[in-house]
Formats: C-alpha cells, sequence, structure tokens
C-alpha cells in the first residue's frame, strides 16, 4: 500500500518525508484553502520538494466537461507528467475521465461514496478511485467496507485501477485496508504521526537505555562502551 501525504502545508510534508517512507502528496480545494497560499505557489514548492518521482495529485474546480479539461491540461503544464488530476466522479467527471486517460494524462477519481462510483471511474480508466472512507462512516455506512468492496471490483473485473483511500481520522482505519492490500492511502500528516505513536514503544525503549546505562555508566553507547 503507498502512503501518501494528504496536505499541502511545506513544512509538514518536509517533516514528515524525513521520517516517513512516502510516496506522494494529495491536496483537495479545502486543503488549499485552509493553508492560505495561492494554489500553484504552493504546489509547485511540493513539486520541487518531492521531485519527478513522486505523485501529486491536484482536483479541478470547474463543473463542467469543458471547464474540467482546460483545468486538467493547466494543472499538467504546471506541475509535471506524474501529476494526477482529480476529477469528481459526476456525470461530467465521468467523461472527463474517459477523454483525459485517451490523451494519456494521469486520472484519480475522487469524491467517491460509493462502490458504483469506482467501478465506473476504474471502467472509465482512471488509475486510482479515492472513497473517502471516515465521510462515509459519518454518514452511518462502513468506509473501510466501502474501499474493500471496491478492491474486490476492481480485481474481480479486471481493472488495473487501484483503490487510494482517503479521509481518514485514526490509525485503525489504516490498517484495517493495509492488510486488505489496497493500492494508496493519503492521510493527513497527524493521522500519519499516530500511525507510529505507541507509548508501550517509548516504555520499552527507555528501560533499554536505563539497563544499559546501569552496565556501561550514564550516557554512554555502544559507540564508547568496551
Ligand atoms: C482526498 O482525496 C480527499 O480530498 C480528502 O482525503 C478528504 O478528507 P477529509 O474527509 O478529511 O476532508
Amino acid at each position: 500500500m503507498k502512503l501518501i501525504i494528504d496536505d499541502v502545508n511545506i513544512e509538514k510534508i518536509k517533516d514528515v518525508f524525513s521520517i516517513f517512507p512516502i510516496d506522494g502528496v494529495t491536496s483537495n480545494p479545502s486543503i488549499l484553502y485552509k493553508y492560505g497560499k495561492q494554489p500553484y505557489e504552493i504546489l509547485r514548492e511540493i513539486r520541487e520538494f518531492i521531485g519527478e518521482n513522486s505523485e501529486l495529485h491536484v482536483q479541478v474546480i470547474s463543473e463542467s466537461s469543458e471547464g474540467m479539461l482546460k483545468e486538467a491540461h493547466k494543472i499538467i503544464k504546471e506541475l509535471g507528467k506524474n501529476t494526477y488530476v482529480k476529477i469528481p466522479v459526476t456525470r461530467e467527471g465521468l467523461k472527463v475521465i474517459k477523454i483525459l486517460r485517451k490523451e494519456e494524462i494521469n486520472v484519480t477519481a475522487t469524491a467517491i461514496y460509493t462502490q458504483m462510483q469506482a467501478y465506473l471511474a476504474g471502467k472509465a480508466g482512471a488509475q486510482y478511485a479515492a472513497p473517502y472512507v471516515n465521510r462515509i462512516d459519518n454518514l452511518g455506512a462502513n468506509g473501510v467496507q466501502v474501499a474493500k468492496d471496491i478492491h474486490d471490483i476492481f480485481e474481480k473485473n479486471n481493472l488495473k485501477t487501484e483503490v487510494l483511500a482517503a479521509s481518514f481520522k485514526n490509525s485503525q482505519q489504516v490498517l484495517e485496508l493495509c492488510k486488505y492490500g489496497i493500492g494508496a492511502a493519503t492521510i493527513s500528516p497527524d493521522v500519519i504521526e499516530g500511525l507510529i505513536k505507541n507509548a508501550c514503544v517509548d516504555v520499552a525503549v527507555e528501560n533499554f537505555k536505563k539497563d544499559f546505562e546501569i552496565l556501561c555508566g550514564q550516557g554512554n553507547t555502544m559507540l564508547n562502551c568496551r
């Protein structure tokens, strides 16, 4: 499962990249709004930092197919080929996904709340389909199960599309989908930090250090003992 950062805060992205094995960055219009910088200004900065080999996912705003296509072309021109244009799976969006894939532009089908949306996006050629796990949970349904169903639908229908699960609120949701072998998860920096945070591990490491220092003296390590 690929691990992707769902944020555009460049300081946080740099910090998370320095610690975790990260494959790319996703954004959406609300995330851009929260950060407050002009979209291309910050997205170009992110592209420069992550390099050409990491994925960057950027969403269109237009509701018409003509508008979405124009935006998609500009996004690729500004941010490079390894950029995935996020297209909401609406009626117009489906049309755009088909056209963009014919043009060999990378597509992440987004705003997915149902298995059928994902199936249609996959059949239209999108490389990724992004179900919103936590938002689906908040509707009283089971977001993790919807993401698993989509993974199965792609496999059973021989579609190459991968699930890029989004909208996580806790480590448990991520773990469940990791165990299931979905293609990718895009996760906010806070939730990514939670993937490794564990007080038991901290106590275990602290106790190892204490024992070693009783043996070799305070402040000593394997570097300066006999
Ligand atoms: C990603 O494609 C989505 O835009 C994002 O993960 C939604 O997350 P949220 O439900 O926390 O806003």
